[in-house]
């Protein structure tokens, strides 16, 4: 079934056919001038160039066979030869109530796809830090919304648990623990069941050792030697590097729980190891691997380039796998296990270079065919309310969970008095994260911007509380018309403006979930989160809606109530936010 415009638009195509104009597209705007009409034409001008004749005179002509059909309440034509459409009261009403039935109308799909997604990457035995936040957040966005597309989708936490930092913590529960069995290549006996280490321990000890490396090229190159022996498979090694996966794991789940993200697949940068194998003697079979100072490169520099793309390092020169290697084997895992028709990576702008190199050695490879499309998901930097990198007050990276906290901490202040207790800690916790998941994803998806706990979490304006707000005050309505026994099935009648605009509002979420699908980014439904909510608010303050005397009055305002509050729910879903019971 298709949406309300997109029928229209395929009536507008038969008119302008009839007309005697063969278009392939035909788009309906809604209207720059709403006192001209709801939405408008703008072919005109591309007709009548096409056809070589006077715009405002193709604009006329389609017009006339527009009113000959009583279709619409008013058709016209503005300026050079824009087309103003204003629908029946009729027509709005009968959508409305298709609607009613049926939410999904504005999520139909001709076109499923199968697509994979990489969206988590926090580092094993390291904080996630407010840089992953994003990726989370617009990463499980876009997951929600594909999926409520009809596209099939999964996606994977694609855990850091192969690099330098594992190797570093490693070193420095040996350098602390010198007697840990896992140190002793000559141990025979079972490991210990339990982790010599707690999350809180991995806490101080990556900063600890990342700074000591940092300071001590010695100890860095110890570092070095422990992540390759750690890759070679070294047997204690590997055990004591299962107990910190478990416990970091642990960890980062629940921190990804608290903010409404979900991963299929729990899979990291190590598991594309047990492909390594096979991929390189394919790599090398395909004479694609060349040496280069000891390590071992492939090149992927174009002819058309016009800038410069250096070769993908494959394997470094003390023989660890780069980063490289493990998006390379993980693609090579992707494309055998789910052959997917798309792969997403999400990712902050730094890594552009890195996802370049890997998809160009794919491609070249052809271990990703050309079915399959590979798309990085770039975006901007969230930076402290002073416009700078987020810092913590004695200077080191902001941890996600004090982000989180710190919001906390400002939406409970501004929750009901009379909630208390564990109710009360609860919806803070949903308002909270409502306040950071809409915060970050309002900007266009490669726009930086400064977070500010107070602003972002204002009950007015462009905030999460304040569509919480909103949307628990339409449910609260519609339980109070069901507490008074009045039911309500369909809209009937429109007033005036203020629920009409309503209805104009609703007409447009077809393109807009089909523009952030397509930009990749959740602005435009924010945006229209926004919009919507505030056209329903102005309609509430304009009229009393439960003491209504016209009885089909107001039942067409509770069903166009119960319409607007599923369509919120559904598209705060899609956000990744959560309504609580009240707030
Ligand atoms: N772990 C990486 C980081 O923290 C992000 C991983 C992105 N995904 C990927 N497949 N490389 O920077």
């Amino acid at each position: 079934m298709l949406s309300f415009i997109e029928r229209e638009e395929q009536f507008l195509k038969g008119i302008i056919k009839s007309c005697g104009y063969e278009v392939e597209e035909v788009v309906l705007n809604s209207s720059a001038r709403p006192e001209f009409g709801d939405y408008q034409y703008n072919g005109a001008m591309q007709i009548g160039k096409l056809y070589g004749q006077n715009p405002r005179e193709v604009a006329t002509k389609i017009v006339e066979k527009i009113k000959e059909t009583n279709r619409y309440k008013d058709s016209n034509i503005a300026g050079p030869g824009f087309i103003n459409i204003t629908f029946s009261d009729d027509a709005l009403i009968n959508y409305m109530n298709e609607l009613k039935e049926n939410i999904d109308i504005n999520y139909h799909n001709e076109n499923p796809k199968t697509i994979y997604m990489d969206y988590g990457g926090a580092n094993v035995a390291k904080a996630l830090h407010v840089g992953h936040l994003r990726s989370a957040n617009i990463g499980e966005s876009l997951k929600r919304l594909a999926r409520s597309m009809g596209h099939k989708t999964m996606a994977d936490a694609h855990l850091g648990d192969y690099g330098r930092p594992i190797g570093l913590v490693m070193l420095e529960i040996q350098k602390r623990n010198p007697n840990l069995p896992y140190f002793d290549s000559n141990y025979e006996g079972e490991y210990p069941n339990i982790s010599p280490v707690t999350n809180d321990d991995l806490m101080e000890l990556y900063p600890f050792a990342s700074n000591k490396a940092k300071e001590d090229e010695s100890y860095m190159e110890e570092a070095r030697l422990m992540t390759s022996r750690l890759q070679e498979g070294e047997k204690g090694l590997i055990a004591l590097w299962n107990h910190i996966m478990n416990v970091s794991k642990k960890d980062i789940k629940r921190i990804y729980n608290r903010l409404n993200t979900t991963f299929e697949i729990w899979e990291g940068e190590s598991d594309g190891s047990k492909y390594f194998d096979e991929l390189f003697t394919y790599l090398k079979e395909k004479n694609l691997i060349e040496e280069s100072d000891g390590a071992q490169i492939i090149h992927v520099k174009e002819e058309d380039d016009d800038h410069e793309i250096p070769p993908l390092l494959l394997i470094k020169s003390n023989g660890t796998a780069s980063y490289e290697s493990t998006d390379l084997a993980c693609l090579w895992e992707r494309m055998k296990l789910f052959n997917p028709d798309e792969i997403w990576y999400l990712a902050d702008t730094r890594q552009s270079l890195h996802f370049e190199q890997v998809f160009r050695a794919a491609k070249k490879s052809a271990i990703v065919t050309s079915k399959t499309k590979l798309e990085y998901i770039p975006f901007g930097t969230m930076n402290g309310s002073d416009g700078k990198p987020f810092k913590t007050r004695d200077g080191g990276v902001m941890k996600l969970e004090t982000l989180l906290d710190m919001t906390k901490e400002e939406c409970e202040k501004k929750i009901l008095p009379n909630i208390t207790g564990e109710e009360r800690d609860n919806i803070a916790e949903k308002v909270a994260i409502a306040t950071v998941k809409y915060a970050d994803l309002i900007p266009f998806r490669l726009t930086d911007y400064n977070f500010d706990p107070i602003k972002f979490s204002d009950m007015q304006g462009k905030t999460g509380p304040y569509l919480l707000y909103s949307t628990i005050r339409m449910k609260s309505l519609l339980q109070k018309a069901e507490e008074a026994g009045i039911s309500y099935e369909k809209i009937t009648k429109i007033k005036d403006k203020t629920d009409r605009d309503i209805m104009i509002t609703s007409l447009s979420l077809r393109n807009v979930l089909l523009k952030s699908l397509n930009t990749k980014s959740l602005n435009d439904i924010a945006e229209y989160l926004y919009k919507i909510t505030n056209t329903y608010n102005n309609f509430y303050a304009q009229n009393r809606i439960l003491t209504e005397e016209d009885a089909s009055l107001l039942t067409s305002w509770l069903t166009l109530t119960k319409i607007i509050f599923d369509n919120n729910l559904k598209l705060l879903n899609i956000l990744g936010i959560e309504v609580p019971e009240r707030m």
